[in-house]
């Protein structure tokens, strides 16, 4: 079975709670039972948090283990470059996704430092940007 694991970072544990015109009204762990109900075929594991560092320590324990990673890295895609080094560290393929445009927001959320380390990137299809990650893996 295809392992995968889904990170995500800082505040994106308030999805459903947090700017919902935004991030919409969906609850991550809802979202991710209809995943794993979709995608009987892969194993889904998530992990969540909003410290830079343990993000890291996650990416360097599975990444030379799981088929792929798919990561929401929050405002710290906009800032790390030591996850940017993690991705490059590691051998799992990583795909860099975001619920909102970026680009039509803030000129800050412009900049990805994580962007050149990863397989791809999937931005602004709202929870669906995980979805289309995931089939990406499956191609
Ligand atoms: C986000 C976009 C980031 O700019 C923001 O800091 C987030 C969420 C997104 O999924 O749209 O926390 O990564």
């Amino acid at each position: 079975m295809m392992k995968i694991l889904i990170i995500n970072g800082p505040n994106l544990n308030l999805l459903g709670k947090r700017e919902p015109t935004i991030y919409g009204h969906v609850a991550f762990e809802d979202f991710l039972e209809t995943l794993r109900e979709e995608y009987p075929q892969c194993d889904i594991a998530y992990y969540q948090s909003n410290i830079e560092g343990e993000l890291i320590n996650k990416i360097q324990e599975v990444g030379f283990d799981y088929d792929g990673i798919i990561l929401n890295a929050g405002a710290y895609t906009h800032t790390s470059i030591a996850l940017h080094d993690a991705i490059k560290a590691v051998t799992s393929p990583v795909i860099e996704v975001h619920i909102s445009n970026v680009h039509s927001r803030e000129s800050y959320r412009h900049v990805s430092m994580i962007s050149a380390a990863c397989k791809g990137v999937i931005i602004g299809f709202g929870l669906n940007s995980y979805r289309l990650a995931l089939v990406s893996f499956l191609l």
